[in-house]
């Protein structure tokens, strides 16, 4: 199959493929969606094979505005509708009760449905265009880094798609921050960029139950959450400090990527590919390109400064911390992956 690199005066050919039950990637603030029609299970199941993703994990559905809602969700109670009038559209996603018009492919058989509404002007505009509910998992291979701009979207699956919307680059770069709404609770399944404080602050002190933390024996509240994602081609070691002196003496002759949210000193070598953050915004709006991009650089070893868990330090943490295949541990003679 051909993928056309699609540009903006060709969105109505590209919900016209979603008419047909083809898959099209479009942009949104957070990463890029692959997209297809959410109330079609054949459409959909293209989505498990050409992303080899998992048969039980759900797809977010995307919606141009909230007008749509009952197009998705069979009730929305009084927390959900406060969520979206504070946060949608943005990059927030809200799970609910499902209605009959979206597929049960689209939600792994589950009897919930994630909703978002993305802000992204492009995204509205497809959206609207398509005239239904699109499902929209992250437009990458399962396991590898979300894409945040349409070239990762065309070497990854360049072939497989009929069509990317180019839309620039993503400006969040994080996965949206995933809340459920079922049974009266409301639980934070996955950390974004609008933050814990945030919708706790919107729910008026009301209990926000954060689940990071399953175990094997917990029931699964979040398909997705029980896999590893995100990991780029090399090594990613993570630190909470960088004692620059230690660091330099254990990687000097490495050829290392350094992600960090401290003045670098000037003394580095010049083999290290040095990325100095000066905002937590701007560490999650270039994290995945930097991950693909250095697997294409010959580097050796990934090693990335994790932030304070406030705000969206808690998004960045996790999303390292699942992509990370080691912690450095300073006292010791060497770092254990
Ligand atoms: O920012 C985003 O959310 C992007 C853009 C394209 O919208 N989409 C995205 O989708 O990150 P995906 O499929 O990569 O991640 C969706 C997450 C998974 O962890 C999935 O298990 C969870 O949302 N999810 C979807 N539907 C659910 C449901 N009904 N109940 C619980 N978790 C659900
Ligand atoms: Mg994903």
């Amino acid at each position: 199959m051909q993928t056309i690199l699609a540009k903006a005066s060709q969105l109505p050919y590209c919900s016209s493929l979603i008419q047909q039950g083809e898959l099209v990637a479009f942009p949104t603030e957070t990463v890029y969606g692959l997209g297809a029609d959410a109330t079609n299970d054949l459409a959909c199941q293209k989505i498990y094979t050409v992303k080899r993703r998992p048969q039980d994990n759900p797809f977010i559905i995307h919606l141009a505005n909230q007008n749509m809602l009952k197009e998705a969700a069979k009730e929305v109670p009084e927390t959900a509708k406060e969520l979206f009038k504070r946060f949608s559209p943005g990059p927030l996603t809200v799970v609910l009760p499902k209605t009959s018009l979206i597929c049960s492919t689209a939600t792994a058989g589950l009897s919930s449905v994630g909703i978002r509404i993305p802000a992204s002007p492009l995204a509205q505009q497809f959206l609207s265009l398509c005239q239904r509910p699109i499902a929209g998992p992250s437009a990458n291979r399962s396991g590898r880094p979300s894409p945040t701009n349409a070239s990762m979207v065309y070497n990854e699956l360049n072939g497989s798609i009929a069509a990317i919307i180019d839309g620039g680059s993503a400006s969040i770069g994080l996965e949206s921050t995933v809340v459920s709404c079922l049974q009266g609770k409301t639980v934070l399944l996955r950390a974004g960029s609008v933050s814990y404080e945030e919708i706790a602050e919107a729910l008026n002190g009301e209990k926000v139950i954060y689940n990071q933390t399953e175990t094997p024996n917990s029931p699964v509240l979040s398909p997705g959450q029980k896999y590893r994602h995100y990991q780029p081609d090399l090594p990613l070691l993570l630190t909470e400090e960088l004692p620059w002196p230690q660091l330099l003496e254990r990687f000097e002759s490495q050829k290392i990527v350094l992600l960090t949210l401290t003045v670098p000193p000037d003394n580095l070598p010049e083999r290290w590919q040095v990325y100095y953050f000066k905002t937590l915004a701007d560490y999650a709006a270039q994290l995945y390109r930097i991950f693909t991009e250095a697997g294409n650089q010959n580097a050796q070893t990934i090693i990335a400064q994790t932030p304070q868990p406030g705000g969206l330090g808690l998004a960045l943490k996790d999303r390292l911390q699942r992509a990370a295949s080691g912690i450095i541990d300073w006292s010791a003679n060497e770092s254990y992956e």
